[in-house]
């Protein structure tokens, strides 16, 4: 009788085999090409020991510009090209319009109540919606201009008096400017220690990289408990919580036009709405969203863009030249005096192209199950855009690694490409809301920076010398500060 048992089950296996060998797998055909994996870790051992976007490319070289990658429990897909990347932006968006549930957006966004981790759904119509007519638009944009003249005009003067020809940390003085610009637009006013609420925002948004232990294994609760994310990011969330809390109840009640509210004020006023009312949860993640998104991605642009120049003279030279002849030697630049300074334009563009701050953009999930390219991409299926690799394809870029701003030149590229070959700031339903409030916050600090000094490397070193190593986290950095010695720069009637 036992005998009859193992031999039956040895015939069950063997059937079991020969029936998935054999037979041609339906799901099998029908899979994305994909490198070898390994149990329970899928893919991820090809990341290990790779900066995310970097080690994603270098797969897609092999495997192609639509790829699948299993990361943990974690079913990925990854687009690499113009081509790919246009295909899923619009004929796909609406399916792919959902972000994955993350630990930060539960902890920290109040159950993904704000704008950047929200499923799709009528409660991010709405948050986008108040975006777009109010808190981002080119109107409220150009309504903190003074604050951002004020505070580029301190930050230079605040060089001067650090001394010409001593070297400066110049990643921490941009640092600082960003911070300010960014809490008093949002706030109306400075805070007491703005430098340490970025700093907390920061530390929050480093924890949601998408690559860490929580992040691909999103059912094991336990091991969100062991890895200590979760007891981290709750610490986070409540310190940050008191914060916002505190400025929430100093800050007045406001009657002010619409062109001297600040981004809090705006949001506050939503509390009211008699149709969709803001919950003060709603207006505490919104107000992280302004932070998370919208410091680094400006501050190390204008890092990258620094240090292209450095590594490039003839840029810098070319810019610097343009700067000054355009203030015509007023003492303080005005947003004005530099809005058709199209080079200026054109190197934090090329700058955006080839260190673009979220290079897989902020990942996105399926919605519903979807064919693509005769391929089966499950519901809930998860989609990494590589910009990184979409912005340099030599199919689209002509010596896509080196730093040309002149490519710009007669260029129609606005913040996208019109063949999805550039995507700084994403794009389709779930692009960045926040490009003109992005790109003001980098041109005047950058304009500030270049036209009043020259920069070049402490202890005599060539600017060949300067590293360029980047940083994994919540945008992509400089992994080494940028160290740098000011020359203060007269500027006499527009002349060097
Ligand atoms: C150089 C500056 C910036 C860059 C390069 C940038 C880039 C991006 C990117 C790539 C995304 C993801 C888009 C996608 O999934 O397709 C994004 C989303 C977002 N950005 Fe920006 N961003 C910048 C500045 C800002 C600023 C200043 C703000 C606000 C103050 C902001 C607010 C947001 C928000 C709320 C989202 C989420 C949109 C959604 O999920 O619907 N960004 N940004």
């Amino acid at each position: 009788m036992e005998m009859t048992i193992v031999i039956g089950l040895a015939l069950a296996v063997l059937v079991f085999f020969l029936f998935k060998f054999l037979t041609p797998s339906k799901t099998k055909k029908n899979l994305l090409p994909q490198p070898w994996r390994i149990p329970i870790l899928g893919h991820m051992h090809h990341l290990i020991g790779t900066i995310p976007h970097r080690g994603v490319t270098e797969l897609a070289r092999k495997y192609g510009p639509l790829m699948h990658l299993q990361l943990g429990e974690v079913s990925t897909i990854v687009v690499s090209s113009p081509r790919w990347a246009k295909e899923i932006l619009t004929t796909y968006d609406i399916t792919f319009a959902d972000r994955p549930e993350t630990l930060t957006g539960e902890i920290v966004a109040y159950h993904n109540t704000d704008i950047v981790f929200s499923p799709y759904g009528e409660h991010w119509r709405h948050l986008r919606k108040i975006c777009t007519l109010e808190l981002l638009n080119t109107k409220k944009v150009k309504s903190f201009q003074s604050l951002r003249e004020e505070e580029c005009w301190s930050l230079v003067n605040e060089i001067k008096a650090s001394g010409s020809g001593k070297p400066i940390d110049l990643s921490k003085c941009i640092s600082i400017l960003i911070a300010r610009i960014v809490s008093r637009a949002t706030f109306g006013k400075g805070i007491k220690d703005e430098v340490g609420f970025r700093e907390i925002v920061r530390e929050t948004v480093q924890l949601t990289g998408g690559f860490d232990i929580a992040d691909i294994f999103p059912s094991k609760k336990v091991l969100h408990h062991l890895s200590g994310k979760r007891a981290k990011l709750t610490k986070i969330h409540n310190k940050l919580a008191t914060l916002i809390n505190n400025i929430i109840s100093d800050h007045p009640g406001s009657q002010l036009s619409s062109s001297q509210e600040s981004l809090l004020d705006v949001l506050l006023r939503h509390k009211d709405d008699a149709e969709f009312p803001l919950t003060s949860d709603t207006v505490k993640a919104v107000i992280f969203d302004m932070f998370g998104a919208g410091t680094d991605t400006s501050h190390v642009t204008i890092e990258w863009a620094i240090s292209e120049l450095i590594k490039c003279p003839r840029a810098m030279e070319k810019l610097q030249v343009k700067l000054r002849e355009a203030i015509k030697g007023k003492e303080r630049i005005q947003e004005e005096d530099i809005q058709d300074l199209m080079y200026l334009k054109n190197v934090i563009k090329e700058t955006l192209r080839l260190h673009p701050p979220l290079p897989l953009l902020i990942p996105r999930e399926c919605r519903e199950p979807c064919v693509i390219d005769g391929y089966d991409i499950p519901k809930k299926t998860k989609l990494l855009v590589n910009v990184f690799a979409i912005n340099r394809d030599p199919e689209y870029w002509k010596d896509p690694e080196s730093f040309i701003p002149e490519r710009f030149e007669n260029s129609p590229i606005n913040i996208m490409g019109s063949e999805y070959e550039y995507l700084p700031f994403g794009g389709g339903r779930r692009r960045c809301p926040g490009a003109s409030m992005g790109l003001a916050n980098i041109e005047l600090p950058l304009a500030n920076l270049l036209c009043y000094f020259n920069w070049k490397l402490p202890d005599g070193a060539s600017h060949e010398e300067l590293d360029m190593t980047e940083l994994f986290g919540a945008a992509i950095q400089r992994k080494t500060r940028l160290v740098l010695v000011p020359m203060f720069q007269e500027i006499v009637d527009g002349s060097r």
